[in-house]
């Protein structure tokens, strides 16, 4: 398994040293030092192009963030565009142009996009042109399948927002981390894709907690924030297992097994 920062917050990624790192719009926000949404339009405003300044906002924070991972540096495009096919591959290129003025290469960049079916036709046409696309927001094995048709490079199957609402609707307190639907959707998901032999990526997005993250050892990539990253190093060796593949216990080695 991979580990990937789901951050863009250099301190944390030079901490941690994953090998690739997941954005989006907000965790730009965070790494750019603006307390939210209102205060960057604010000063987006100044700058006169509010979509333009975002834009490079995003590029800069992206362009320091391929100087310290070896990996990819996951851009999202704006979840406002998810239902027109053509704004998001307009603005995944434009993404990439402004890289490529920045000296980074489209090798570094994984394009996120919202895995609508406007979005799955996107990646279509990215991935043709070399452009590789992370598929987000994967919540069912239908949308995972779509993608991986597509020719995507990357999914990232959902585990937090799952359980969360199902925890909601059900009233359920917790889930016992076998029983956790968002887990076990995943699970699901990648036991598919290596029983038909599709080549993309299953990287393990949104968790809640440590024993999600646990509980996916042997994922082809789970992104995780900087604090699960923090509670799973701080328990003696479990990132060097998680990064590794070595389940702790005979317990986790047949659960791995069995369930990837
Ligand atoms: C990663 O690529 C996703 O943006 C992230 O894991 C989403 O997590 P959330 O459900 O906490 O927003």
């Amino acid at each position: 398994t991979v580990v990937v920062a789901d951050t863009g917050d250099l301190d944390a990624i030079r901490q941690y040293q994953p090998q690739d790192c997941t954005t989006n719009p907000s965790l730009i926000l965070k790494a750019a030092g603006l307390s939210g949404y209102a205060q960057a339009l604010k000063e987006a405003q100044e700058l006169g192009d509010v979509e333009a300044a975002i834009d490079q906002l995003t590029v800069r924070i992206g362009t320091e963030l391929t100087r310290i991972v070896p990996g990819y540096v996951s851009t999202e495009v704006d979840a406002r565009l998810s239902f027109d096919t053509d704004a998001m591959i307009a603005k995944a290129r434009h993404l990439i142009e402004l890289y490529a003025a920045q000296g980074v290469g489209k090798d570094r960049i994984l394009i996120k996009l919202a895995t609508t079916w406007e979005g799955v036709e996107a990646a279509r046409v990215l991935e043709a042109e070399g452009i590789r696309c992370n598929m987000t927001l994967v919540f069912s094995l239908e949308q995972a399948v779509a993608a991986a048709q597509a020719g995507a490079y990357l999914i990232s199957p959902f585990v937090g927002r799952i359980t969360d609402w199902y925890k909601k609707s059900t009233g359920t307190a917790e889930y016992a981390t076998d029983e956790d639907p968002g887990v076990q959707s995943v699970r699901t998901i990648y036991r598919h894709f290596k029983t038909h032999g599709y080549p993309t990526v299953v990287m393990g997005a949104s968790f809640r907690s440590a024993a999600q993250v646990k509980a996916l050892a042997g994922c082809d990539r789970l992104t995780v924030s900087p604090a699960l990253l923090g509670e799973l190093a701080g328990d003696t060796g479990t990132l060097e297992r998680v990064l590794n593949d070595q389940p702790a216990t005979e317990k986790e080695a047949a659960m791995t097994e069995a369930d990837f």
